[in-house]
């Protein structure tokens, strides 16, 4: 059985990479029905305002696995998570938890206040995760994904 990230070094967490694109790219089209362009992943990479941290697992030989990431924006006080995906064989292993909490603690440790998200109302795992977390729903975007329809559940934490 694998190991719950909650094990003692069982987790590191670092920045992401332009070596890291074709594995965030798998683990992206893992998660999404329409996921993040290998461009458009590249592009904010090159952001100095945005933050791509990679949840990170070491195997028996010590070579790094990657097990998902999280994008996020630091404006003014606020934490503003863009995506986040844990990879399929990984999940509820605490890794999205890992690192929602791991981009609060960067934020904050840069002067945010809050976090701020935007989810599909239909996502129930992550609105799962991040209601885990104590986030709540402030708002609601209708038709914010114009592909299906559907409305965007805004939601916010203080951190
Ligand atoms: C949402 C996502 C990132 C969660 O990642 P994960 O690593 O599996 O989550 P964790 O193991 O940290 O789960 C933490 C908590 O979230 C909730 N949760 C996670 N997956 C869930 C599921 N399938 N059903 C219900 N609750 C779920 C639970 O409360 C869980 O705690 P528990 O396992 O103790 O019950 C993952 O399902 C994913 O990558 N989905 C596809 C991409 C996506 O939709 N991203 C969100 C965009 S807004």
């Amino acid at each position: 059985m694998r190991r719950p990230i909650d094990a003692p070094g069982a987790i590191e967490f670092r920045r992401m990479r332009p070596e890291d694109l074709d594995r965030v790219v798998d683990i992206e089209r893992g998660g999404f029905r329409h996921p993040w362009s290998r461009d458009l992943l590249a592009r904010e990479l090159g952001h100095a305002w945005s933050n791509i941290l990679l949840a990170i697992e070491r195997d028996a030989a010590l070579q790094e696995q990657v097990l998902g990431y999280v994008v996020f924006w630091l404006v003014h006080d606020e934490v503003h998570i863009l995506n986040i995906a844990t990879a399929v064989e990984a999940r509820r292993r605490g890794v999205g938890r890992a690192l929602m909490l791991e981009a609060h603690a960067s934020g904050k440790a840069r002067g945010a206040t809050v976090a701020t998200l935007e989810v599909r109302r239909s996502n129930v795992p992550a609105i799962e995760l991040y209601r885990s977390l104590g986030y709540r729903q402030v708002g609601v975007r209708p038709n914010y994904y114009q592909e299906e329809g559907e409305d965007a559940i805004v939601m916010l934490l203080e951190v």
